[in-house]
This record gives C-alpha cells, structure tokens and sequence, in this order.
C-alpha cells in the first residue's frame, strides 16, 4: 500500500476470543466480524483450527464462517497450525486466506504447539505447500519477537531466522509478535532495521500486545521505519492461553485514532468499530480495554 495507508488487520474474534474464560457464542462471534467488515476492515482474522482440547474457545469456527455475511472488500482469516488444520479449513466455507505460526523462542514454541521450532517449520512446509497448491494466501506469525514469557530476552537472530523460514515457505507477510507486550520503542525498531536487511519492509506486520502499555509507542516507532501493516483487536481484547499475564491486543479504535492524527489512512470508520466494540463487551459483561472508545463513547 501507498506510504500514506496502513492496513489494519483485525484480530480480535481470534486472538482476542481465544482468550475469554467463557467461550463466545457463535452467533456473537458472528455478529461481531460482521460488525467489524461493515466498519470497512480490510482483513479480519475470524478463528483457528486447532484443536479444540487446547483452545475451546476457538472450536465452531467453521460455523462462524457459514453464518457471516461476506463484505467485497474483507478478506477473512484463519490460524492453522498443521495438516489437520488445513483440511478444517479447506472443508469449511469460502477460506482463501490462512496464518501459520511459529516463535521465536524454543519455549514457548513447546508451550503453545507442543513441539520444538524446527519441527513446527518443518510441519508449517507441509502445510504451506498444501496451501500454495489450493492458490491461498499465507501470512506467517512469529511469536516473541520481544520477550518471551518462560525465557526472557529473544535474541534478534533467532527472530530473523524464524521470519525469514516463514517467507522462504511462501508467507507474504510477516506478522512479528510481541506475544507477552515487554517491548520497548527502541527494541522495536532496531528489530524492523535488523529484519529489513533481508525481508522487505513492506511484508512485516506488527502484532503488538498492551500488557506494558507499550504498543503504540512502540507502533510508531515502526511506522516510522516504513512498516504499514498493524494487527489490533476491537475494545483490546486478546492475549494468549500459552502466555500467563498477556493481555490483550493493542485496541483497533486506538491504533485508528492515533493514525488518524499522523494522517495515515486506513478506510476503517472508527465509530463503528468502538459501536462492534461496545456491543461485544455488553456480550463479556465488563469494560472495553480502549481508551478512545471510553474517552468518546463511553
Ligand atoms: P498435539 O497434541 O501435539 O497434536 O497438539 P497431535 O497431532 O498429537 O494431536 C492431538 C489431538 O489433537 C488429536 O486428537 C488430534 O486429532 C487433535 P485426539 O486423537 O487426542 O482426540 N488435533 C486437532 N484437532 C483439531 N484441529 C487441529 C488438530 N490438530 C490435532 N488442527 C496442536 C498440537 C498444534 C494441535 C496443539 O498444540 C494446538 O492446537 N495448540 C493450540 C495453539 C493455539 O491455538 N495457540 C494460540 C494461537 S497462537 C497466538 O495466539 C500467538 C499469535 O497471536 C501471535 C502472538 O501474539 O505472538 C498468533
Ligand atoms: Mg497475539
């Protein structure tokens, strides 16, 4: 996209729904991302297929994806973690998008898909040549770009060989995670210029969470350095069930507020978002975790 847009993936109905105690129902995850496409997001990632032992809140995804109602200018994805996942997806309606993933860290690699980061690449080849086949489109993740939560620091050279992995498999663009929310401005930009030298700029995403208060400090710090793809979640919802304490995405209606005022475009209309927002936290029963949506519509 031109230098003066950025595009917004939407990640709350899976990051952000994966996380509630209480599964969300179908027909409120439905009512959600319908909400979310109106409100003009280019990209919403609308669950996962993974095994629903691990994360129950994400089971009935190809439920979601028969009752939404398709917006011409959405693209709607799924996190698929192996082979499995794949044929979910393939058997579910209309999926031409997925997100493989994979981290930075040995531990949480073993934490969250329960095998070492060279076994997941190796079962991501697998999954992405299955998916280049099928003519999809694969965004790749990489956990713990800035901490991790069992191991500490993550050092920048295991983060640029995961991305870079991610990319020879077929990923068009890069989603870095700061799944635990530790980063820091600076840490965030010397790791774009780090990844620039072998990764073009234009293919990352920043998937940052709040847990520190840190993600649009650290936002604009990437924005600064080219990038123009940022993950956020509607009312900040989000975290993860492999990492203790995250919480939750940066909040889409603060990420537009904030590029708004740096006069970067998006096409998204914040009051619609804040009123998807406000009608899913009546739905949890608690607060929206977004500053502007309380600051003027709360
Ligand atoms: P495993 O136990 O090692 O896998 O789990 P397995 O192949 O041995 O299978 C075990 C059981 O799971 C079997 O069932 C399989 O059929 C079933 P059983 O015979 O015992 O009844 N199974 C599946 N069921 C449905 N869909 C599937 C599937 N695969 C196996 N695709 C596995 C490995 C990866 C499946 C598991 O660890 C898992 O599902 N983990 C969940 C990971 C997850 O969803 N994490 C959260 C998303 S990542 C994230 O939030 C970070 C991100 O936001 C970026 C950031 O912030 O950093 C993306
Ligand atoms: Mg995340």
């Amino acid at each position: 996209s031109p230098p003066d847009r950025v595009r917004i993936v939407e990640v709350g109905p899976r990051d952000g729904l994966q996380n509630e105690p209480t599964p969300v129902p179908v027909a409120e995850r439905i009512a959600l991302i319908d909400a979310l496409s109106a409100a003009g997001l280019p990209e919403i990632e609308v669950g996962s297929f993974v095994s629903p032992r691990w994360v129950p809140q994400m089971a009935g995804t190809d439920a979601v994806l028969a009752g939404l109602t398709r917006h011409p200018g959405t693209r709607y994805t799924v996190l698929v973690p192996n082979l499995k996942g794949l044929e979910a997806a393939q058997a579910a309606q209309g999926v031409h998008d997925i997100a493989l993933f994979a981290a930075a860290s040995e531990s949480f690699s073993q934490r969250n898909i329960n095998c070492s980061i060279a076994e997941s690449l190796e079962r991501l080849g697998e999954v992405a040549s299955a998916a280049r086949a099928l003519g999809w489109r694969i965004r790749g993740y990489v956990s713990c770009v800035l901490g991790c939560p069992y191991e500490g620091a993550v050092p920048v050279a295991q983060v640029v060989r995961v991305a870079e992995a991610l990319h020879a498999l077929g990923a068009s663009e890069i989603s870095l995670g700061d799944t635990i929310g530790v980063g820091t401005p600076g840490q965030a930009r010397a790791l774009i210029d780090t990844l620039a030298a072998s990764l073009p700029v234009t293919s990352l995403a920043a998937h940052f969470h709040d847990t520190y208060g840190q993600a649009l400090a650290n936002l604009l710090a990437v924005l600064d350095r080219g990038v123009r793809v940022v993950d956020s979640a509607v009312a900040g919802l989000g975290g993860c069930p492999y990492a203790k304490g995250a919480s939750g995405n940066v909040a889409t209606e603060d990420v537009l507020y904030m590029l708004d005022g740096l006069g970067l475009a998006t096409g998204v209309d914040l009051e619609a978002v804040a009123r998807a927002g406000t009608r899913l936290c009546a739905v949890l029963g608690r607060p929206t975790a977004s500053k502007v949506a309380r600051a003027r519509f709360g």
